[in-house]
C-alpha cells in the first residue's frame, strides 16, 4: 500500500493535492465531487476584503487617506458598495460551516486583501465556522509609482492577521519581490504556517481591432509551472514553514517533480478546469505507479530528493547550470 499522506501547513493531508482557490471551490456540490475524485484539501473562493468592509459598515475616514496603500482601497471599496450585497461576509461564513457538515478533508478559507486594517478583526468569524486554516492572497501591485514597501506590508498583513486566529495562516506569493529568497525565508519564520508559490496573476492584452483593454488568458498552461518549480527547489529546506507550489502544475510528472523539488502540497487549479474533476483521480494514479515503478512506499521518501537544499551557494550553482546549457562549458 503505498503512502501518498504529507504535512501541510501542520495538517495531515491524505495526498499532496490541493484544489487552489477558484470558482469550483466556491459551490459545495462541486467541492464534494472534488473529495469523491480524491482531492486532499480544498482552498475555498476568496472573499475580497472590500466585502468584509462593506458588510461591516466600515466607513472611508478622511484621516485614514495619509495610510499608504488607502486610495486603492478606498476606490475599491466604493466600486464595492455599488456592486455587491450587503452581507457578502456573513454568506462566507455560513458557506465555511455548511462546507464543512459536508467534506471530511481540509478545508481552507481564502481572503484577497490590500491592507491589514479593520477586516483583520473579524477573521475569527472563519475560524469558529469551521475553516482547518487560512490562506491570504495578497494582492499588491508593484504597478503604483509609490514606491509601496511590498515585503513590509506584507508581513503587517500576516502579523495583523496571526494575532487574531488559533488556526494555520499561509500566503499566496507572486513571484515578484526584489530579493526574493530573502524575503520569502523571512516570512516564513513569523508565525505563518504555509507559503504557497506562486499566485498567477491576471495578465492584460489588448483587443486591436476594437482598441480596448481586455484580460489575457485566465487559465495557465503546463509551461508556467518552472517559476514554481525552481522556487520550491532554490527555497524548501531554508523555510521555516510548509511550501506549495502553484500554478501551470498540470499533470502527474509536474506533480512528481514538485514534491522531488520539496515542496510539501501542490495546488491545481486549471488542469481541472480543463481535463474536469475526474483528473485529481487520474493524477493520483499516475502519482502511484511512479512511486511503484521508483520503489518508494511513501511520498515522504521522494520528498526534496532533487531540491537545492545541499548546495550550499545556489547563485553559483544557477551560474554553473547556465554555462553548461548555454556555453557548452561542460
Ligand atoms: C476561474 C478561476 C477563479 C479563481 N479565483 C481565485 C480566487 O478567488 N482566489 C484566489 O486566491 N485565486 C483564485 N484563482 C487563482 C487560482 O487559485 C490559482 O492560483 C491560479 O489559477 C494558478 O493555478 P493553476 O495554474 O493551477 O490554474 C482563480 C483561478 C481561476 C482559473
Amino acid at each position: 500500500m503505498i503512502d501518498l499522506t504529507t504535512h501541510y501547513m501542520g495538517i495531515q493531508l491524505k495526498n499532496p493535492i490541493i484544489v487552489g482557490s477558484c470558482s469550483m471551490t466556491g459551490n459545495i456540490e462541486e467541492i464534494m465531487g472534488l473529495e469523491e475524485n480524491g482531492a486532499g484539501a480544498v482552498v475555498l473562493k476568496s472573499i475580497f476584503e472590500e466585502e468584509i468592509l462593506n458588510e461591516i459598515g466600515y466607513s472611508i475616514q478622511d484621516s485614514e487617506m495619509e495610510k499608504p496603500g488607502f486610495a486603492q482601497l478606498a476606490e475599491t471599496l466604493k466600486y464595492v458598495n455599488q456592486h455587491v450585497t450587503q452581507n457578502r461576509f456573513s454568506q462566507y461564513i455560513s458557506f465555511i460551516s455548511d462546507v464543512k457538515k459536508k467534506v471530511g478533508i481540509p478545508v481552507f478559507a481564502s481572503i484577497n486583501c490590500i491592507s491589514e486594517g479593520e477586516w483583520t478583526q473579524h477573521v475569527h468569524k472563519l475560524e469558529e465556522a469551521g475553516a482547518d486554516g487560512l490562506e491570504l492572497n495578497i494582492f499588491l501591485s508593484r504597478s503604483g509609482l509609490s514606491g509601496l514597501n511590498y515585503e513590509k506590508s506584507i508581513n503587517k498583513i500576516t502579523k495583523s492577521v496571526l494575532q487574531k486566529l488559533s488556526i494555520p495562516v499561509s500566503i499566496k506569493l507572486g513571484n515578484c519581490f526584489a530579493d526574493q529568497a530573502q524575503s520569502i525565508s523571512k516570512l516564513s519564520k513569523t508565525g505563518i504556517s504555509g507559503i504557497v508559490l506562486f499566485n498567477k496573476f491576471n495578465t492584460m492584452d489588448i483587443d486591436v481591432y476594437n482598441l480596448s483593454n481586455t484580460t489575457g488568458k485566465i487559465l495557465s498552461n503546463a509551461d508556467d509551472s518552472y517559476q514554481s518549480l525552481r522556487w520550491i527547489a532554490l527555497m524548501s529546506g531554508k523555510v521555516g514553514c510548509s511550501l506549495a507550489g502553484a500554478t501551470g502544475i498540470h499533470h502527474a510528472n509536474a506533480v512528481i517533480k514538485q514534491v522531488l523539488a520539496g515542496a510539501d502540497a501542490v495546488q491545481l487549479v486549471s488542469t481541472l478546469y480543463l481535463n474536469g474533476k475526474t483528473y485529481i483521480r487520474q493524477i493520483l494514479d499516475d502519482l502511484e505507479l511512479w512511486m511503484d515503478k521508483k520503489g518508494f512506499f511513501s511520498l515522504k521518501q521522494a520528498k526534496g530528493l532533487s531540491g537545492y537544499k545541499d548546495i550550499l551557494d545556489t547563485v553559483v550553482f544557477e551560474r554553473i547550470q547556465f554555462m553548461k546549457h548555454y556555453g557548452r562549458i561542460l
